[in-house]
């Protein structure tokens, strides 16, 4: 059986004339966390979708877990949270305790909740620190509470490959940490694949495996030493990130 839960090859995508995903080939193998970073509009969040088959490429060939993605229809192995999920569903009719519950249905089986999926619920809101929220409704939440809520929901689901668009951007540094150390946590004990996208260069480089640098084209993808080893950085952010933390690698 093949290693690799993400298989992507020649990938060319655009949504007009202009292609935003130029010839892109990464393989994502069982049990990496891979940090994808790249600058605003350099095609990180249409790489998700078209992973997760909400685009669909204009060239080239996507496999998951060995199947290509015309044909994959185990939907439940694979978890995303988008990209401000809490300005999209910020006004979501429900309660928290009901959203992380909505995030365990393609679990289900035969449609019936079994004390397996009310314990996955639970753990899910656990994790994340929300179970003293869970009858509030989600549109009274603050924006990193809400966000919690949408990894609760992911995390319930029990994916084996998750896809985060950004997902510690409204939480403060302390769960922030925390939830950087549930992903290794996760990742060692039940394998989970994950797939990073951030801005936060500093923080990610001691999270992930594993670095992909995109900008239309995949201009890097190696560990984080040979990352930090390399001019990339400079190069892709023009010495912007640089500027902004003192000394981002010391
Ligand atoms: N629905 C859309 N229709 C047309 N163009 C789009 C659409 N979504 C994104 N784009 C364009 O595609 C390019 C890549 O956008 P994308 O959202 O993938 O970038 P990103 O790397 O996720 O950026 P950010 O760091 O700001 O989230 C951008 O030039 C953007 O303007
Ligand atoms: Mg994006």
């Amino acid at each position: 059986m093949s290693d690799s839960v993400v298989e992507i090859e020649n990938l060319w995508f655009s949504y007009g004339a202009e292609p935003v995903l130029e010839g892109v080939s990464l393989t994502v193998t069982r049990g990496e966390i891979l940090g994808l970073i790249g600058p605003n509009g350099s095609g990180k969040t249409t790489l998700l979708k078209v992973i997760l088959g909400l685009l669909t490429p204009q060239r080239g060939t996507i496999r998951l877990f060995g199947q290509e993605l015309r044909r994959f229809r185990e939907r439940a192995r694979v978890g995303y949270v988008r990209q401000r999920s809490w300005d999209f569903e910020r006004n979501f009719p429900a309660s928290v305790e009901e959203l992380v519950r909505l995030g365990r249905v393609p679990r289900l089986r035969w449609g019936l909740w079994s004390r397996a999926d009310t314990a996955a619920v639970e753990r899910a809101m656990r994790a994340v620190h929300i179970e003293e929220l869970r009858a509030r409704p989600i549109s009274e939440l603050s924006g990193g509470q809400q966000q919690r809520v949408f990894l609760a929901r992911v995390l319930s689901q029990e994916p084996e490959l998750l896809l985060l668009d950004e997902p510690t951007a409204a939480i403060d540094p302390a769960v922030e940490a925390e939830f950087y150390e549930l992903l290794a946590q996760l990742n060692r004990e039940q394998g989970l694949t994950i797939l990073l996208v951030s801005h936060d260069i500093e923080a990610i480089v001691k999270q992930v495996t594993k670095i992909a640098c995109l900008n239309r084209k995949l201009l890097f993808c190696g560990t984080p030493q040979e990352c930090l080893a390399s001019d990339l950085l400079e190069r892709v952010y023009a010495g912007r990130k640089l500027v902004q933390h003192q000394h981002p690698w010391g």
